[in-house]
Formats: C-alpha cells, structure tokens, sequence
C-alpha cells in the first residue's frame, strides 16, 4: 500500500570506538531528515532486520578480506534487512506495497538503489524467514561436506542463527547421528528437546570438551560445521574419524572475544592427527556458492510448510530496543536467529 515519503527517520548510529565489545553506551538512536530519493531509487520501510555477530568485526576493527566495509564512528549500522517498498519511480520494477529484502538494516527507512533490492517470492511462508542464516548452513553441508546417509556430524555454536538450522538440515540431509554444543545448560536442553540434537556437549569450566565429545561421538565425528573455532576446533580434530570434512563457517570464539579486534581467531589443532586421518578443512563463504541461496530458500520453504523443520528465531519490537538486543546475542542469551521487528507503519 502506498504511504507518503517521510520526512525523518530514525538510525542506530556508531557514536564512540569501542574498547572490548561493543555495548549500547556506543550507539545512539539518531533522528535524521530524510533524502529526497533520486531517479532509481526507492524508499523501503523496514519491517524487520537482523541482529548478527559480525558487526563486532565492522565495527573499528579491520576486517581484513570481508566483503564489507567497516563502520566507523558517526556511520548508520548495516546488515540484512525486510522492509516494505513506499515510494517507487513508476516504471522501475517496484511498486509501493512491495516487499523486498535488501543490506540497509538498522534504520527505520532505507534509500536504495531499486537494483540493491530483491523482492520476497511466497517460497517462504513468513518473510521474517528471508533473514535466517540457515543457506550457510546448508552450502556447508551440501557443496563442501557433502554428508552422507547414517554419519556423525558435530555443529558447534549450535543454539545460534546458523546452528539451531544446521544439526535439522544435517538430518533431513541423511546424517544419522547429530551432536551440537552450547555454553548453556538450558539451551542444550532445548537443542535435543526440540530441535532433534541426540547430544550436545556443554564447555564450561572444568567440563573437558574432549571428554565430552568423546562420550557423544564414542565412534568419532565425520563433519564438522564450525561456527566458533577456538578449543572446540580443538577438541573436534581429536575426534575425527578417517576421511572426516570440516567446515569452517564462524569463528565465534575469536570474532565475539572481548580482547582483540573480532577479526581473528587462533585455535591449536593437531595437524598430524588431520594428515593421518586424511581430513579435509575448508573455510566456507556464502560468497563462493551464489546459487545456494535460493536453492536453500526453495528447500527451506517446503521444510517449513510440510513441519519437517522450525525457524527458532527471537523478535525483539522496536528501535528502542535494537542496541540491547546486539548486547544480549554478544552475551549469548538468544536461542536462534534474532531481529528486530518494526511496527507496520
Ligand atoms: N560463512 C558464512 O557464509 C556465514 C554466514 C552467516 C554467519 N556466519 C558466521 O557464522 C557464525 C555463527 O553465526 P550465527 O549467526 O549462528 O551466530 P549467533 O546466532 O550469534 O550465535 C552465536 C552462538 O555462538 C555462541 N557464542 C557466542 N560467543 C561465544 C564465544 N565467545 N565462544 C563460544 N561460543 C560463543 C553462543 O552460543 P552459546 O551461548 O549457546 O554458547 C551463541 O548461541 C558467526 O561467526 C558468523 O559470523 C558465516
């Protein structure tokens, strides 16, 4: 439906360098005047966007080879968004009502170039779907691991965005038994209870991972899909069976550190054990694999209507409440994936 250009918006802005992690002391929510759009671009109201962990990276720390810039103090954050079109050119390929997805999250409205927008098809049932990271996980397991019926497959930082969809896709792709790991007691729970994890091991002090591990995958790990790196990296080395591929997709343990830059994440592995066991190591990028997306989207979609899968995923309303809401994820206190949702008008 077709609604009159705003004349200001409101931005969650950059307003100091942060030492360690960044907290909501470092941002403010700024009132702007709106642009007026010029030819070719539109204006999106934004419905939802994502709260993820690579802001830590963009924001003052040098993200070396990541295909996006860094955001520095007085900047407007970024990242994915679903908003719906206000204002299009008549003649370009939107009309208000629209619905699009599109990287200027963080902002009540955003003024893209129409070409930076892609419009939401129905393969999802809910658009809030569109922003799930679930497409890693699956390239992951399909173009780089390539899971086989009946193996073990260990996804660590299994209650994030990522992981609480890739120990269910690991499944549905044939994998016979799925091992997840969490900080958190009760989030463990909730990856065997509703999410179909057959063990999850929990790190913590005085809790081996090894040990763990061990217990869980008494046979070894044949895939490994890591989003933290660090002893978990580690510890899953020691379990490789022969043959095992490992998929690097985050680095968490590095990336959400309150030391360091968030840019770089060491981990000691056993590199003997890897030759011996003749195991693969790949690091994934989403931007290696462009046709994954919708062929996720599609799969994901049919998962979703036939109940073979869930989107766990968190709404936190309002503006107000979207630097907290990067606080919390830091702090590890969400169970899947997180955005921010917007009142419709
Ligand atoms: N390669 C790609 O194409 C691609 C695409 C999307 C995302 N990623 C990356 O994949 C990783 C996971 O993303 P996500 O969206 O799933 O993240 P997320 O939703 O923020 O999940 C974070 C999970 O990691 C755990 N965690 C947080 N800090 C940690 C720490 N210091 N040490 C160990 N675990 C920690 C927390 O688990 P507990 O509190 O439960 O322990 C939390 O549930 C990130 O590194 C992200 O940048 C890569």
């Amino acid at each position: 439906m077709a609604t009159s250009l705003p004349s200001t918006t409101h931005e969650i802005m950059l307003t100091d360098d942060p030492a360690g992690l960044p907290g909501p002391e470092h941002f403010t929510l700024a009132e702007r005047p709106f642009p007026v759009p010029g030819p070719g671009q539109v204006v999106v109201r934004n419905r939802y966007f994502l709260v993820f962990p690579g802001l830590r990276t963009l924001i003052g720390g040098q993200p070396d080879g990541v295909p996006l810039p860094r955001i520095n103090v007085g900047d407007t954050l970024f990242g994915p968004a679903v908003g719906e079109v206000v204002v299009a050119a008549p003649g370009g390929p939107f009309r208000p009502g629209d619905m699009v997805t599109h990287l200027l999250g963080w902002r009540e409205h955003a003024l893209l170039a129409a070409a930076d927008c892609a419009p939401l098809d129905d393969a999802l049932p809910d658009p809030v779907a569109q922003l799930s990271s679930g497409s890693a996980a699956y390239g992951a397991l399909t173009r780089l691991a390539q899971v086989r019926p009946g193996e073990t497959v260990f996804v660590t930082g299994a209650a994030g965005g990522v992981g609480t969809l890739a120990g269910p896709v690991a499944r549905l792709l044939g994998a016979g038994r799925v091992i997840g790991s969490t900080r958190s007691p009760e989030k463990a729970e909730r990856l065997r209870a509703e999410l179909g994890y057959d063990a999850v091991v929990v790190p913590g002090p005085g809790r081996s991972v090894d040990e763990q591990l061990a217990k869980a995958a008494p046979d070894g790990i044949d895939v490994l899909l890591d989003n933290v790196g660090g002893e978990q990296l580690t510890a899953a080395v020691r379990a490789a069976r022969r043959g095992a591929r490992f998929v690097l997709i985050g680095a968490l343990a590095g990336q959400l550190a309150p030391q360091g830059d968030g840019g770089s994440a060491l981990a000691e592995i056993d590199t003997f054990r890897l030759v011996n066991q003749g195991v693969s190591l790949y690091g994934y990028s989403g931007q290696d694999h462009p046709e994954v997306t919708e062929e996720w989207t599609r799969r994901f979609g049919g998962w979703l209507r036939s109940g073979e899968i869930t989107f766990p995923h968190v709404r936190v309303p309002g503006m107000e409440r979207a630097a907290r809401a990067l606080q919390e994820l830091f702090e590890g206190r969400h169970f899947g994936t997180v955005v921010v949702e917007l009142p419709p008008r």
